[in-house]
This record gives structure tokens, sequence and C-alpha cells, in this order.
């Protein structure tokens, strides 16, 4: 039996403008209950529009980023309220995952162990993933006997070929980090002592990013992966037009370059700290 109140299943710390929030039931290796899916997304609310966050971090305490859904209190428990406690359930974890997806600061995955099923909902919803290269991956539902829902197979129809998410799929064989990598699931893999520091790096130069500009990139990545050219092209011009009227970013990066030739585009960002902000 876990000990955990439903506001412990998840914990956080805010370090250096970052949020490093974990799934924090380690002794039922992070599987998402509901009282986890409701505190995540409290905590979500929380955090996003904070001035002293400028990043967001998922990762997990213990040996698991997070075992999927719980078993037990996701489905049996559930589902013995009948079709109403079903559809309860899938709104509080798809709700967080979704509402992960179009977060107003940048997320990063840190996969510090087992990643299972219902776990690719929100790491396909972080913007970047680091793995431990011990870190294991899975469809596992098949090795139970369902389909992998609640958006896992599309996030492995996203992320691999063809022939990877039919073999991971079908086959349920776990993965480790090295070869998520390789096949795409997350950006890159690292030795487990070496996974922080790494993440913190990453979190500390997107820090240093004009962050109107992080979220209409990030939201412009996801949107036109599922639009024609033509559309792609009209989107991004209204996107950073609607940027424009209400930041001065631009301008600012314009002229810290021609005027003051103070730095250079192509090698780092513009002195945020010069920008006057609305
Ligand atoms: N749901 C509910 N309980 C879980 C889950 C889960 N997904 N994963 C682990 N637990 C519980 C175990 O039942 C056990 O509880 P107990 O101590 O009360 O008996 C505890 O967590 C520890 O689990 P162990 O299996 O002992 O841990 P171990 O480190 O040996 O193995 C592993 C870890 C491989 C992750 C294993 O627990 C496992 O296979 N879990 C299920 C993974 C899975 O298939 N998840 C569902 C994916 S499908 C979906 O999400 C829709």
């Amino acid at each position: 039996m876990s000990s955990n109140t439903e506001h412990e299943t998840v914990a956080y710390a805010i370090e250096d403008g970052v949020a490093w929030v974990k799934f924090n039931r380690p002794d039922k290796r992070n599987a998402m209950s509901p009282a986890l899916n409701r505190r995540m997304m409290e905590l979500l609310d929380e955090l996003e529009f904070r001035d002293d966050v400028g990043v967001l971090v998922l990762t997990g305490e213990g040996s698991a980023w997070t075992a999927g859904m719980d078993l037990q209190e996701y489905f049996r428990d559930t589902e013995a309220h009948g079709l109403a406690g079903t559809r309860k359930a899938q709104r509080e974890s798809y709700g967080w995952w979704r509402r992960l997806r179009w977060y107003q600061k940048p997320t990063i995955a840190m996969v510090n162990g087992w990643c299972f099923g219902g776990g690719y909902g929100p790491l396909f919803a972080c913007d970047l993933a680091f793995a431990a290269e011990e870190a294991k991956f899975g469809l596992s539902e098949i090795n139970w006997g369902i389909l992998p829902g609640g958006g896992a197979s599309k996030v492995a129809a996203e992320l691999l070929s063809f022939r990877r998410a039919m073999y991971h799929a079908m086959l349920g064989e776990p993965i480790d980090g090295r070869t998520a990598a390789e096949w795409g699931l997350v950006n890159e893999a690292l030795p487990a002592a070496a996974l922080k520091a790494r993440v913190n790096e990453v979190a500390q130069a997107l820090r240093k990013k004009n962050p109107v500009a992080l979220k209409a990139t990030k939201d412009a990545i996801r949107r036109v992966r599922e639009m024609t050219y033509d559309n792609a092209e009209d989107f991004l011009v209204r996107a950073q037009e609607a940027a424009n009227s209400y930041d001065d970013g631009r301008k600012e990066g314009l002229k810290q370059f021609l005027d003051e030739k103070s730095y250079k585009p192509g090698l780092g960002a513009y002195d945020l700290s010069k920008q006057r902000r609305a």
C-alpha cells in the first residue's frame, strides 16, 4: 500500500529558474493513479505563470520515471464505478498531458528509469527529452492484453519509424535509453550520473532565449506537423506577427546585432536583460 497522500504523489523544487517536478510514488514505480493525475494538473497550474519558473523538468523519484498507468487504481478501481468512473479517470490523465503539450514554459522530460505505456503521454508532451542510458522504455500494453491507448500508439507513430513503431507496440519488448535516443524517442541518452547536469545545462540555455519566441516556436513545431506546407507557411507568418504585436524581442535582437554589434545570432542569443518588457 502506498502511504502517499494525494498532495505527496508529486514533489517539486525550484532552483535557478527551473521547476524540477517529480512523479513521487517510488514504492509504486511512480505509476499514475487518479490522485497523482489530479495533483499533477493542480501543480502545473500553480507553476505555469510564476516569474521564478523559466523551464519545467519532469522526472521521477527512485528507480522509475513512471511505470505507466496504475493498473489497480487507474483501471480496476475506476472501472468499478462504471463508465462514468473510467471517463473521469481518462479526463484527469489526458487533461494534464494535453496541458503539458501546450505549456507556456519550455518542458523537458528527464527519464531517470522505467517508462512504460501511459508514460508515453507525458514523454511526448514534453518538448525535449533526455534519458539515462540505463532507463527502460516499453509499450507493455500488449503484454497484459490491451492496445497502447491513451495516446501511446499515436506517440509511437509520431516519434518512431513505421517499422519500429509496429515492432515496439506488437512485441512489447523494452528498449534502453541508448536505443530510445537512436530511435528518436528522446533527444539524448547519458550515464545516469551525468543526466541532471546535462538537463540543467539545456534548461539554463533555454532561459537565455526570448520566452515569447520560445512559446511561439514550440507551438509552431507541434502545429505544423499536421498542416500542408502552404497552411504552415501562412500560420507561421501570422504567429510571428501576433508575437510582434506584444513583444519587442525581434526589434531588440536586430538592434543588438545590426547597430550595437554585441552578439552574433548564428552563435547565441541576444542579451535579454536589455529588452524592455511591457
Ligand atoms: N500499476 C500499479 N502498480 C504498479 C505498477 C503499475 N503500472 N508498476 C509497478 N507497480 C507496483 C507493483 O505492483 C509493486 O507493488 P507492491 O509493492 O504493492 O507489490 C510495486 O509497484 C513495485 O513493483 P515491482 O514490480 O516489484 O518493481 P520492479 O522494480 O521489480 O519492476 C517494473 C519494475 C518493471 C516497472 C514492474 O513493476 C512492471 O512491470 N510494472 C508494470 C509496467 C507496466 O506495464 N505498466 C502499464 C503500462 S500500460 C498503461 O500504462 C496503459
